[in-house]
């Protein structure tokens, strides 16, 4: 019934994901068409290097290193190749000619996403991108059709699989940071420049595209607060664990009322889980996506965020939904970005801190620590002093849980703290997030 219908899918790039795509639309050509509606005919595969050895066979006669030639007449463009650089300019080409797009390119999405929409939207086809956040767990679909209906409140996210890996391992064996790192190197877990990862570059272009679906507004990369894991230390874990808490590299969306007008903060840090949190434990290089909705409260999406034939998964699902768009003709569903809501800057962000000081343990530094917590509007929840052990001078580390904060509060009233003459050291200011 379906061989009649035919319809021609161009893939650029055959790496890690590329390769495993380009083997199961070969591999399973029979049920694709059958869920699809059309047999889809591969009919080239471009790459930069004929010659370079590929993680699944395909056949020579398939790969070109002409990629724009490869596009003419496609009815669907698969684009694996990542970076900027051609792949935005082979993906308008490819949009403008009316083919439909499947990409996994998160940092291009984040970048030019809207302009990428915007061309789609002339023609009326449609960009997926499943792939692009979490690898094979479906959250793109979830956001934009599933809770289409609902709003979201929150996203709480593990998004970044390596940062995931190194802090659960910190976690689990009280291992240093650059022992953990050199080892998910050798793995092959982190690049040999882990910066993208370490540094939350890779989890902030994530959070933009989470927060775009959530939220119905474009939100740039550049609006996104980011903050890595390189602070991160064997203490800091140990503190967090005495405390009942883990710490992960969290991708925050958060849609709240600032000065009377809704917005939303989006930022990318190492915070405090609680243990008993879903998202504690979500452990090695696994990501997990916790939703907090208005109807239909908290959903978690877990699962495989990178590797090839899992990535592999998400890109041919979106193929198969751009094939039977094609079938089935009308045009494809656009972004919905008309909410508009205004972009908070980190210091109107507000949640729940943990601040450890290190002082002299005598009379008055408890009391004075506080008024200087009252003075800067930060409300204390708990406070516990652990004795600073073996070196002969009564001193001690405090650690404060503040009820909810502002941002630019809880920096300004942090600064104070450090300079109040009662305080040796801010060893640690944490958020907590998702109590
Ligand atoms: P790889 O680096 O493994 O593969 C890139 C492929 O693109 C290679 O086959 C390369 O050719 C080809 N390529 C690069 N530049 C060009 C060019 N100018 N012209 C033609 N071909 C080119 O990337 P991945 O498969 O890991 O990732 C692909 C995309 O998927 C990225 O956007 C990535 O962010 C995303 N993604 C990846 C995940 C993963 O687990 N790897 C998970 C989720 C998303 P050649 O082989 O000849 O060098
Ligand atoms: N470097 C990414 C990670 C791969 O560690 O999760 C998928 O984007």
């Amino acid at each position: 019934m379906t061989d009649d219908r035919r319809l021609r899918v161009a893939l650029l790039g055959a790496g890690s994901v590329g390769s495993q795509v380009a083997a199961l639309l070969l591999r399973h050509g029979d049920e694709l068409a059958d869920r699809a509606g059309a047999r889809l005919d591969l009919v080239g595969v471009a790459v930069r290097d004929l010659d370079a050895p590929r993680d699944t066979d395909i056949p020579r006669e398939l790969l070109t290193t002409d990629a724009e030639t490869l596009l003419v007449g496609s009815d669907i463009v698969i684009e694996l190749m990542g970076g900027i650089e051609p792949a935005r300019t082979r993906l308008l080409q490819a949009l403008n000619a009316g083919a439909d797009v499947v990409t996994g390119n998160k940092a291009l999405l984040a970048t030019h996403g809207p302009e990428l929409f915007e061309a789609a939207d002339q023609v009326g086809a449609s960009v997926h991108y499943e792939a692009a956040v979490a690898g094979a767990i479906p959250i793109i679909r979830p956001l934009r059709d599933s809770l289409a209906g609902d709003r979201v409140q929150r996203i709480l996210a593990i998004v970044n699989g390596t940062t995931n890996y190194i802090l659960d391992r910190m976690d689990l064996e009280g291992a240093d940071y650059a022992d953990v790192l050199a080892d998910a190197q050798r793995l092959g877990y982190a690049e040999a420049d882990p910066t993208a990862d370490v540094e939350g570059y890779d989890a902030a272009q994530k959070a933009a595209i989470l927060a775009s679906l959530a939220f119905h507004t474009t939100v740039p990369l550049d609006a996104v607060h980011r903050e890595g894991i390189t602070q991160v230390d064997a203490a800091l874990i140990e503190s967090a664990r005495a405390a009942g808490y883990v710490v992960k590299l969290l991708a925050v969306c958060e849609r709240r009322t600032d000065e009377g007008r809704e917005a939303i903060s989006v930022r990318v840090h190492p915070a405090l889980v609680r243990r008993t949190h879903p998202l504690a434990s979500v452990h090695g290089a696994n990501n997990a996506v916790f939703v907090q909705a208005e109807a239909a409260g908290d959903l978690m999406f877990y699962g495989a965020g990178a590797g090839g034939v899992q990535t592999a998964s998400a890109v041919l699902g979106d193929v198969v939904s751009a094939a039977r768009r094609h079938i089935a003709g009308g045009v494809g569903v656009g972004e919905s970005t008309r909410a508009n809501l205004p972009l908070l800057p980190i210091g109107r962000a507000t949640t729940r801190y943990q601040i450890t000081l290190e002082v002299d343990d005598r009379p008055g530094v408890l009391a004075t620590v506080a008024g200087i917590l009252a003075d800067g509007n930060v409300s204390i929840a708990t406070v516990e002093q652990r004795i600073i052990p073996g070196d002969g001078t009564a001193r001690a580390r405090l650690v404060i849980g503040t009820h909810i904060a502002l941002e630019q509060d809880l920096g300004d009233t942090v600064e104070r703290l450090a300079s109040s003459g009662v305080v040796d050291r801010v060893a640690s200011v944490l958020r907590m997030e998702g109590d």
